[in-house]
């Protein structure tokens, strides 16, 4: 069997990296072997690139240099770590991946999403999800949940955020099939209540067993 791949996908403070650990643990739970990763990072290499990233001294970072370092940790995460756990038939859990730079660089910073969706590809090396979950909530909400002094992308004003939301929003619509969209304005428990239930369904489709 070849494996499964899901990703979390959501503006700050939208709780995905919650709901993927949740899920993480439930699937253990039923006997699969599961891989929890997150971009940037999820490689040595990764890691070291997310650092730059996010760190807010880096104010002079040019859009284009942005997109290219998520790219270039995304590369390097998919060689290293995802295809070879999709190869070895376990559930690979990506706390975002390539629609996060569709949502952020290219609705967000204005990169043409041509170009984005261009090195997404190359990145990707043609991965795709095979189930994508974005969790929906209002900007304020979600920068209110964050609690602690924002990064260099958190940081950003909240038209910036509304941007990247409503560039969610939009790669839902176009691909329903592979994107669902859940409101994630309730408790953990009650979105983890929708998160399993997409999950499950996914599951049955597929009729996939542990
Ligand atoms: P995280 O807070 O979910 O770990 O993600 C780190 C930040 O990186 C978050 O602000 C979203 C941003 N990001 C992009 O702008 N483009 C990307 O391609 C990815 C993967 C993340």
């Amino acid at each position: 069997m070849k494996g499964i791949f899901i990703t979390f996908e959501g503006i700050e403070g939208s709780g995905k990296s919650t709901q993927a650990q949740l899920i993480r643990d439930l699937l253990i739970g039923m006997g699969f072997e599961v891989v929890l990763t997150r971009e940037p990072g999820g490689s040595p290499i990764g890691e070291k690139i997310r650092e730059i990233l996010l760190d807010s001294s880096n104010r002079e970072m040019e859009a284009m240099t942005e997109l290219l370092l998520y790219e270039a940790s995304r590369y390097q995460h998919v060689a290293e770590v995802i295809r070879p756990a999709l190869d070895d038939g376990k559930i690979v859990i990506c706390d975002r991946f390539f629609d996060a730079s569709t949502a952020y660089q290219g609705y967000g910073r204005g990169i043409k999403i041509d170009t984005v969706n261009k090195l997404n590809l190359i990145a990707t090396n043609g991965l795709r999800a095979d189930l994508t979950i974005v969790l929906d909530l209002p900007v304020e909400e979600g920068l209110r949940r964050l609690g602690r002094r924002p990064d260099r992308i958190e940081g950003e004003k909240a038209e910036f955020h509304e941007r990247v939301r409503q560039g969610y929003l939009k790669i839902a619509e176009s691909e329903p099939e592979r994107v669902k969209l859940l409101n994630a304005r309730g408790s953990i428990d009650e979105t983890f209540e929708k998160v399993k239930q997409v999950i499950n369904d996914y599951l049955k489709l597929r009729k996939v067993r542990s």
